[in-house]
């Protein structure tokens, strides 16, 4: 009945409606562990990247991995380029590199020279028929100024090998003691079997937290609409994970495409977006699933809900799915994806059972999403899109995020971000703020936070009184 509908009504509670309360601790903030899981795959930092493409390509998935996240690579481009971009991301640092790009003797320095260049490397083995038979660096061709020189005429032979048991420790030693940059790695025979660089065991050490598959190379995910068997097909090999990228996950057809994709391709896969706990359960029985993207409308670029009236507001959306995964005894990892701008709004998701959080704005003004920043009267900014958005549409390839009718219909608006500096910068505050929200409630970990942690209505009244007032802030960039 019409008026039952609004007699029953259910209270879409958000981010901004409520906060939590300070418990009784026995934790510091320092001793706080973020660490969750999704799927089999471990995380320091419960965060993931939007794929979104004015948020995540290679550079901002290499730098959330090394900072112990997950970038998830946007699909609004050719299947070749999102390849290339999660390739790019698994030869970025790995303990020993396997496809390891050589030169023969008898190629030209001048080769040599344009390989280092465009590969943006730093040394090259060189090799006859597959055995090592010296190495040649940057600093072998920048004094190589007669162009007829070959390769032979200025390479190291007298290299300095490892076989492939060798352990990072190990390897350390000889880099530090010899104080090379390349570690070539020989079989008994002398053929070449991989490549330890310097700079990777060195950022290996700096890094400790990095999110890192079981050959050292760093993790990370790539976007598919449920309907792309073939994208999700050429990126099997590389990924680690899978997102699916569509508005409105709970749709048959959807649902029924989906399930091909986990019949025919082996890789976790994450599917959403969901918002209620019908949607929970339906995927959680139907699908085999590592984790559930979770919130509609509220992200920060969104029109969807005030073009169409309909939202699950990402803290609602949260609750009644955690409640879904706790009923049916799901082990899917649920992330709280839209209106996450800080830690503030992320300890909310954890205390309404989330596992992780995804951000998009939060990421979008760091130095390494795509594009370079713009100078408007002054200050610096980088340009932010909703995948919903005229402007992205118009690339086409994440048409089939929305349904068919609304395909002409913007449901995301493009704007510009504060320009915020790097990324390890960024999430270094996000963790900081998030230890002590934890450390607030008395949660020693995400598991904990979900049982402590209380919440709290505030009226639009007190929501002022909880931020700064009164005081003219002398230079505050929105969310610093
Ligand atoms: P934040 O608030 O972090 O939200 O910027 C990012 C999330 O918003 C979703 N997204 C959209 N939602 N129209 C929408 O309704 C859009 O154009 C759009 N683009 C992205 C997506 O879930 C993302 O992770």
């Amino acid at each position: 009945m019409p008026w039952d509908k609004l007699a029953n009504a259910d209270v879409a509670f958000t981010f901004g409606d409520v906060i939590l309360l300070p418990g009784k601790t026995e934790v510091e903030p320092s001793e706080v562990d973020l660490s969750t899981h999704i799927g089999e795959m471990g995380l320091h930092v419960p965060i993931l990247s939007s794929p979104m493409d004015t948020v995540t390509e290679e550079n901002m998935a290499i730098a959330i991995a090394r900072m112990g996240g997950l970038g998830v690579i946007h699909r609004n481009c050719t299947v070749d380029e999102q390849v290339r971009m999660v390739k790019a991301v698994k030869r970025a640092e790995s303990f020993i590199i396997r496809d390891v790009i050589t030169v023969s003797p008898t190629d030209s320095v001048e080769k040599a020279k344009s390989i280092l260049r465009e590969m943006n490397i730093s040394g090259l083995p060189v090799v006859v028929d597959g055995k090592l038979k010296g190495i040649i660096t940057r600093r072998d061709v920048y004094f190589a100024e007669n162009g007829s020189l070959k390769v032979e005429d200025v390479m190291t032979k007298d290299v300095i090998t490892v076989s492939s048991g060798i352990t990072p420790q190990d390897a350390r030693k000889i880099i530090s003691e010899y104080k090379i940059e390349k570690l070539p790695v020989v079989d008994k025979k002398g053929y070449l079997v991989g490549l330890i660089t310097a700079k990777d065991v060195f950022y290996r050490e700096s890094h400790p937290f990095a999110t890192r598959d079981n050959k050292g190379r760093l993790r990370v995910a790539a976007a598919i609409s449920p309907f792309d068997l073939e994208r999700a097909k050429a990126l099997e090999p590389y990924v680690d994970l899978l997102v699916t990228d569509i508005a409105h996950f709970h749709n048959e057809n959807v649902i029924a495409a989906t399930k091909r994709i986990t019949n025919e391709v082996d890789v976790p896969l994450v599917v959403g977006n969901i918002g209620t706990y019908e949607a929970a359960e339906e995927v959680i029985t139907r699908l085999d699933i590592a984790g559930l993207r979770v919130g509609i409308a509220s992200g920060s670029i969104c029109t969807t809900g005030e073009v169409t009236g309909v939202a699950a507001p990402t803290l609602y959306a949260v609750a009644k799915v955690s409640e879904a995964v706790a009923k049916y005894g799901s082990s899917a990892a649920v992330i709280a994806d839209g209106g996450v701008r800080g830690p503030a709004e992320a300890s909310k998701s954890f205390t309404a059972g989330a596992d992780a959080v995804m951000l998009g704005f939060a990421l979008a003004g760091t130095k390494e999403s795509p594009g370079s920043p713009l100078i408007v009267g002054g200050k610096m900014y980088k340009v932010y899109r909703g995948m919903g958005s005229p402007s992205a549409r118009s690339r086409r390839f994440v048409l089939d995020r929305y349904s068919k009718p609304s395909k002409d219909i913007a449901e995301g608006i493009e704007g510009l971000v504060p320009y915020r500096g790097d990324v390890a910068t960024v999430i270094e505050k996000f963790v900081a703020g998030l230890k002590a929200a934890f450390g607030y409630v008395g949660a020693a970990n995400i598991t904990e936070i979900k049982i402590k942690a209380k919440m709290a209505l505030v009226s639009p009244i007190g929501t002022r009184e909880i931020a700064p007032h009164d005081v003219k802030p002398m230079d505050r960039l929105p969310h610093d």
